[in-house]
């Protein structure tokens, strides 16, 4: 009998898009599907694959130590955590963008020379932007969330954000200043399982590939 391999989804928008996915791949997971349930791993014994829901920073994690084979998440998440992984295929749904956002009136201190704060929830991507690609030394701050909040009460001069429609910076009198990168969902795999589980996990992948959103 196979083991299993296992898939951690980060919860949220995108682990549901990534179950879609997985169903029109022809790996359903019904067990997933009710709402009601408190399980926390659920397995389709058909294909020996299993999948669980864990906080979207904690993806990495278990996929670098091999607790996950595979692993669905953001594009932000895998640069701010930096783990040993490979990243395969961009499933090209959850497009949004890391960007430097503020007033109109901060766009002259990005200017590589004035010290500003900066409020994010991703101080690693946002230290690496400023630091290594503007050569700006800057303060970050770490936040938690509602980061637009920073600039609009003072905390910082900007923020380093994920923007997706726009409408959270419009409806508060911010713009997007400068573009750090665009994101969407990715397919990580653990480097041993990728070595070990080869025939499997690029059968899983080349699947998904097959089934991704047109036009993407
Ligand atoms: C994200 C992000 C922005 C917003 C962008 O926040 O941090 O605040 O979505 O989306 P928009 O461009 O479509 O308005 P999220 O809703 O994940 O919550 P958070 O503020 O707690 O991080």
């Amino acid at each position: 009998m196979d083991r299993y391999i296992t898939v951690a989804l980060g919860k949220g928008r995108l682990a549901k898009q990534a179950m879609e996915l997985f169903e029109r791949s022809g790996i359903p997971c019904e067990e997933m599907k009710d709402k009601n349930t408190r399980k926390l791993i659920f397995t389709n014994e058909d294909k020996r694959i299993r999948f669980f829901l864990s906080k979207g920073p904690d993806v990495p994690t278990y996929v670098e130590y091999g607790a996950a084979d595979i692993g669905i998440v953001g594009r932000d998440t895998i640069l701010e955590e930096n783990r040993n992984l490979y990243e395969v295929l961009d499933l090209g749904f959850g497009k949004c963008r890391m960007c430097v956002c503020g007033p109109e009136s901060a766009r002259s201190v990005l200017d590589g020379h004035s010290l500003i704060r900066v409020a994010t929830k991703y101080p690693r991507i946002a230290k690496d932007y400023f630091y290594n690609k503007k050569h700006q030394t800057v303060e970050i701050i770490k936040l938690n969330g509602s980061i637009e909040l920073a600039p609009i009460v003072g905390l910082s001069e900007v923020i380093v954000d994920i923007v997706e429609t726009g409408s959270t910076l419009k409806e508060n009198g911010l713009v997007v200043l400068e573009e750090v990168a665009p994101l969407s969902a990715r397919v990580v795999v653990n480097q041993v399982s990728m070595r070990m589980e080869h025939e499997r996990i690029t059968a899983i992948i080349e699947n998904l590939k097959q089934n991704m959103p047109a036009g993407d």
